[in-house]
Formats: C-alpha cells, sequence, structure tokens
C-alpha cells in the first residue's frame, strides 16, 4: 500500500484557498471506544503542554491488557468478501441468526470486504456450521473451515431497492494533494505535524484487521501448533505505524507454557516426549518452515509465500491479500515484541512524541533517506530511537530514559530474555509527566539542528542511559540496541547514507529557521512550514534529480546483488522467495522513482 513517500514530493498550487480562511484542522476521532481509543487519548492533548498522564481522567491501559483485549476482540471477528451491491440491513440481519454482532465496518480491497466482530465466539462456530465448502467445477479444493467466508447471492439477478451505498472504511492514506492542502491550510508548524499524525497514523478500523488478520493466521499455525498465539509487534502495535505499514506477526510458542506454572501435586512430573534439533536458530527455521507450507498450501488468501530462513531473525513473508497487508511471520523474536511495548509506553507518555516521529519518518521518506529494501540506509526503527534519545537530551527531559523505566518496575514487570535484562515499568500511570513545555515546532527545528552536528565519529546514540557514550566500535552511525546492549541497530549505516542524513538535518534546520524570519504570506501559494521540509531539497534540486536518482538506483542494485549473492551462497534450503522479493524491489526501484511508495518494510540483518 501506498504510504507517504514520493508523491509528497509533488506540489500542487493551491493559491484559490488562503491560510487563515480554511476550515479548522482537522480532528480525526476515533469513532469506537477501545483499547486504542482510550491509548491515543493523550494525543488529542494541545502540543507543548506539559499536562500529561496524572491528569488525563482515562486510565492508560497497559500493553499487555491493549494486546489481551484486542486479540479476544479478534477471536469473535470474521471475514467476510462480499457481493458489491448488497443490502447493509439484510445483510445485518442475515448474520445476526448466529448471535449478536457487537461492531462492523466495510472497506475495499479488490472487491468489497465486512469485519464482523459478535458478542460471543459461540457465533463464529454457529456461522461455520452453516457454510459450506464450496465445489468449484474442475478445480479441487481443499476444504479448509477458516474464519474468512464468502458471501453469495441466492438469486443475484434480483433488483434490491433496499441495496443502500456501503459506507467503507478508509485503508489507505489520504492522497499526497490532500495531505499537501490541509499543511497548507493548517494554522502553524505544530498544527502541521499534529496534522500529519492524525492523516497517516493507522485507524480504529485498520487496527481490528491487523489483530483480525494474525489472528486467522494463528489458525492456520493452529493445525500444528494448537496451542500457539500470533500476535502483531512492530509499527501496527507500537503507536508509530502509518496506514500501509506492514504487519510484523509474532508466532509464539511458549504463552500455554508461561500461563500454566503446573503445580501438580504428588510425586511425578510429565513432559512432553520432543524431537531435538542441534540448535535455537533450527528449531526456529523447522517451525517456520511447517508453517510457511501451510500458509502456502491451505492459508485462504495468502499469497506470495517467501521463507526467507537464513537472515538473522528467519521469517515467512507473504501478502495477505483480502486485507491488503503485507506480513512477516517470525518466531523466537520475543526481544522484539517487548522493544515494540516500549516504544508504545513513550508514545504515550508525551503528546508530542508520536507527532515528532511521524514527521520524521515522513522526512525520511520523502528525501530518500529510508527505503522498502533492505541496504545501507537507515530504517524507521532507528529513526524513533534517535527522536526519544533526542527528547531525553532536552532540558528538562520530555521523556525519561530507559534505566529510569527500569527502576520503577515491579516485580511483576521482571523480563529476562534469552539472558538480557529487559525489564522496565508496565504502567503508564505511574510514571510522572515531563515539565518541558517546548513546541513542536523548536523541537523538529531542535532535532534537527542536534542530529546535524551530532559527533558520530565519537559517539554513540543509547536511550537505555539517555546520553551520549564513546562508540565501542568503528560503524559510522551507533546506536545501541536497548535490550541486547552489545549490539548496534544501525550497523547497517554505510557514510555515504549518514553522511546525506546529516546533510539534509542541516538544511532542514536552516529551512526551519528561515520559516520563522519569512514566512510567506497566507495568501500565497507557496509551501510553507513542514510542506517546505517534504519538498525536494536543493541538493534534491531538477538539476541534480536525475544524476542523483541514477546514483542511489545503482547503490541500491549493488547492495540488492550482493545480498542475492549472499544468499545464493549461504541458503541452500532458501526457496528462493528472498531472490524473488529482492529481484522485485530492483524492478519496483529502477521503475518507481528513486524513492519507493510500495511500504516500508527493511529486514535489518545485523542489529
Ligand atoms: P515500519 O517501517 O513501519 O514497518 O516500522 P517497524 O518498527 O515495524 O519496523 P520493521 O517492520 O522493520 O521491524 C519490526 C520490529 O522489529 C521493530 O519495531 C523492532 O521492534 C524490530 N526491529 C527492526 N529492526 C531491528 C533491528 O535492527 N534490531 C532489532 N533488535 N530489532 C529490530
Ligand atoms: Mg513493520
Amino acid at each position: 500500500m501506498a504510504a507517504c513517500g514520493v508523491g509528497l514530493l509533488t506540489w500542487l498550487h493551491l493559491g484559490a484557498h488562503a491560510r487563515g480562511r480554511v476550515p479548522p484542522p482537522i480532528r480525526r476521532l476515533l469513532s469506537c471506544p477501545g483499547p486504542v481509543a482510550a491509548d491515543l487519548k493523550r494525543e488529542e492533548q494541545p502540543s507543548g503542554s506539559a499536562v500529561t498522564g496524572s491528569e488525563d481522567s482515562t486510565p492508560l491501559k497497559r500493553f499487555s491488557e491493549v494486546q489481551k483485549e484486542r486479540r479476544e476482540q479478534a477471536q469473535r471477528t470474521v471475514l467476510i468478501h462480499c457481493p458489491n451491491k448488497i443490502s447493509e440491513k439484510k445483510f445485518l440481519k442475515y448474520l445476526s441468526q448466529h448471535g449478536h454482532i457487537n461492531n462492523h465496518f466495510f472497506y475495499e480491497s479488490f472487491g468489497l470486504y465486512a469485519v464482523v466482530e459478535f458478542c460471543q465466539k459461540e457465533s463464529v462456530a454457529s456461522f461455520q456450521n452453516s457454510t459450506h465448502t464450496p465445489s468449484l467445477g474442475a478445480e479441487a479444493v481443499i476444504p479448509f473451515r477458516s474464519r474468512f467466508f464468502n458471501l453469495k447471492l441466492k438469486n443475484p439477478s434480483t433488483k434490491t431497492s433496499e441495496q443502500s451505498h456501503i459506507q467503507c472504511s478508509d485503508q489507505s492514506p489520504p492522497s499526497s494533494k490532500k495531505l499537501f492542502e490541509l499543511l497548507h491550510y493548517a494554522e502553524s508548524i505544530d498544527d502541521q505535524l499534529h496534522t500529519l499524525l492524525k492523516e497517516l497514523q493507522i485507524t480504529e478500523e485498520n487496527t481490528k484487521l491487523r489483530y483480525l488478520t494474525c489472528s486467522l493466521i494463528e489458525d492456520i499455525a493452529a493445525a500444528y501448533f494448537p496451542y500457539c498465539t500470533v500476535r502483531p509487534f512492530g509499527s501496527s502495535v507500537n503507536s508509530f505505524g502509518k496506514l500501509g505499514c506492514d504487519l510484523d506477526m509474532f508466532l509464539d510458542l511458549d504463552e500455554l507454557e508461561k500461563l500454566n506454572s503446573r503445580k501438580t501435586s504428588g510425586n511425578f512430573l510429565t513432559e512432553f516426549q520432543v524431537k531435538s534439533v542441534p540448535s535455537e536458530r533450527v528449531a526456529t527455521q523447522k517451525i517456520l518452515s511447517v508453517v510457511g507450507e501451510c500458509l502456502d498450501h491451505f492459508g485462504p488468501g495468502c499469497v506470495g509465500v517467501q521463507k526467507i530462513l537464513n537472515a538473522r531473525c528467519p521469517l515467512v513473508r507473504f501478502s495477505h491479500q483480502a486485507s491488503g497487508f503485507q506480513c512477516d511471520l517470525t518466531t523466537n523474536n520475543r526481544i522484539a515484541l517487548k522493544s515494540s511495548e516500549l516504544l508504545y509506553m513513550y508514545g504515550a507518555l508525551d503528546s508530542r512524541v508520536r507527532a515528532l516521529v511521524f514527521t520524521i519518518r515522513c522526512w525520511a521518506r520523502a528525501h530518500s533517506l529510508t527505503s522498502s529494501i533492505p541496504g545501507a540506509w537507515i530504517t524507521n526503527f532507528s529513526l524513533t530511537m534517535m527522536v526519544i534519545f533526542f527528547l531525553q537530551r532536552r532540558s528538562p527531559p520530555v521523556l525519561p530514559t530507559l534505566d529510569y523505566l527500569k527502576t520503577l518496575a515491579d516485580v511483576e514487570d521482571k523480563c529476562i530474555i534469552e539472558g538480557h535484562n529487559c525489564t522496565f515499568i508496565s504502567d503508564l500511570k505511574r510514571i510522572k509527566p515531563s515539565e518541558n513545555t517546548e513546541t513542536l515546532e523548536l523541537l523538529l527545528k531542535e532535532f534537527f539542528e542536534y542530529f546535524g552536528n551530532f559527533a558520530y565519529n565519537k559517539n554513540s546514540i543509547n536511550i537505555r542511559q539517555g546520553r551520549e557514550q564513546n562508540k565501542p566500535e568503528s560503524s559510522p552511525l551507533h546506536i545501541q540496541n536497548p535490550f541486547e546492549t552489545s549490539l548496534n541497530i544501525s550497523k547497517n549505516v554505510n557514510q555515504s547514507q549518514l553522511q546525506k542524513f546529516v546533510e539534509l538535518a542541516r538544511e532542514s534546520a536552516w529551512t526551519l529557521q528561515q520559516e520563522g524570519k519569512d514566512r510567506p504570506s497566507p495568501s500565497s501559494n507557496q509551501p510553507w512550514g513542514l510542506a517546505a521540509l517534504l519538498l525536494p531539497s536543493v541538493a534534491n534540486s531538477k538539476a541534480l534529480a536525475g544524476k542523483k536518482r541514477k546514483r542511489l538506483a545503482s547503490e541500491r542494485i549493488k547492495t540488492l546483488l550482493e545480498s542475492i549473492k549472499s544468499n545464493n551462497t549461504e541458503d541452500s534450503t532458501n526457496t528462493g522467495g528472498e531472490k524473488t522479493t529482492l529481484l522485485e524491489s530492483i524492478k519496483s526501484n529502477s521503475t518507481e522513482d528513486s524513492t519507493n511508495t510500495s511500504g516500508e518494510k527493511t529486514i535489518n540483518t545485523q542489529g
């Protein structure tokens, strides 16, 4: 799905409306009350406010509570491919035969789909029992009974006067034209940052669809591992995801063991008879391999399944056609889940954090600093760490250090994963709000100043301690992995990519400074503030664009070919899926421009 990317660079003339004479800034309100709505409550507060957290009457939910609630909701939910024209009223009446419906919405993605949440899980079983497996004429079918259905009209030719216009929920970000209009008409730079966040953030419905997709995949994986859990992680749940971002999934096989702290009586203890393999990694590869086969052969709507088992973090990548999500399924990756929780906490602590992270991610994307393909460029995860670090360095700090969050932890927060201490407080309400009252405009400018002049050659970025530290190794950019502290999450970034980042940061700081002095008149159609930052830079101007694009493309192709080469030599069991991705990436890269709009996944094989 298209994310905020190259399209943003297309400025459209907007002279007809003057700033100030336009509708008030858009406030997208979440229609359904629920965990995410509650979680995002702080974000609705005015920027620069020191009043967060404790004065908010809505209790902020812990990450684990949100996950639990969403998961349970998804288990009561079904996905239905509908005929293009149906009567919503009749549709709901038909489904209500199986039980009360709690919630539903429609969306379009190569056809019309409905997401229907029943009040009771039993309704899903009743619906399944009333459904039959189709026969497809000459083709044979695999009779897998999932929660993904096809709804057909018994008599399609009947003219149904009740066929109302179905209101569809939007699952893609707004067009760049609309986004630029909104930015143009915003009242201030702070307002622009909030607008960008509100327009691009994952919606309530999109969140439901993400949890539902994980739940559907869990049903398939359960064919082998009946007690597994498939959880979303990464930007789908850490509050920094944009509409259209990938869906990172974690196949958890230990959940049940953890829940049942088996207190058996008597003198005996039982264990399962199991097969052993030489290492955790081999076990992970074998598990993902069979689940990948299952998705490929039996998973309704799962297409383009690739087993990428020799990456540092083995994964199965596929497209879930009906939801439109590009999915990455991993297992034995519990630290990444903990990282998602940590980012969720930081995103919820202060209303400015998410607005700033979204802006920096969009800015980086618009200037081709990030890409959807693996390579020597910075990732969104690293950029988020940089923003958090910067906010920890303000005076007074906007965000606390990870070490401080660890000192606040309860006994139940204690968490050691593979020998790494991942403990930090989970109760957001117990963290004191920041006393920092700086505006987003100032923070944005200062971010560019700070990282435009950072001593990358000697210092490391470290959100655990919230201060610059001597670099332990010579990579151009060193961002310490917050939990596996000996690792550098930006080890892949080369000197030229870092240089480009620094130049653009300096240039953007300068642009913002000029803005203050020399803002175009409200009636002019000149891009201003954030809109000006998302436009091509001087270095990226027309004269240089062609040359630069070619250089970038050849740089990327070189990296990709190297990856293919190493993949060929390393991976004897690989099904060739990874090669296909890389070749497809080259193709899309050379046809799309140097910036890629297809999504933002990068497999960092090092940090
Ligand atoms: P998007 O670009 O919106 O997909 O952001 P994302 O945060 O989901 O990034 P991505 O899909 O690349 O990775 C998913 C999650 O894996 C991240 O949120 C991190 O928790 C983890 N992760 C990604 N890259 C690294 C890395 O280099 N090192 C470590 N330790 N974890 C990573
Ligand atoms: Mg992701």
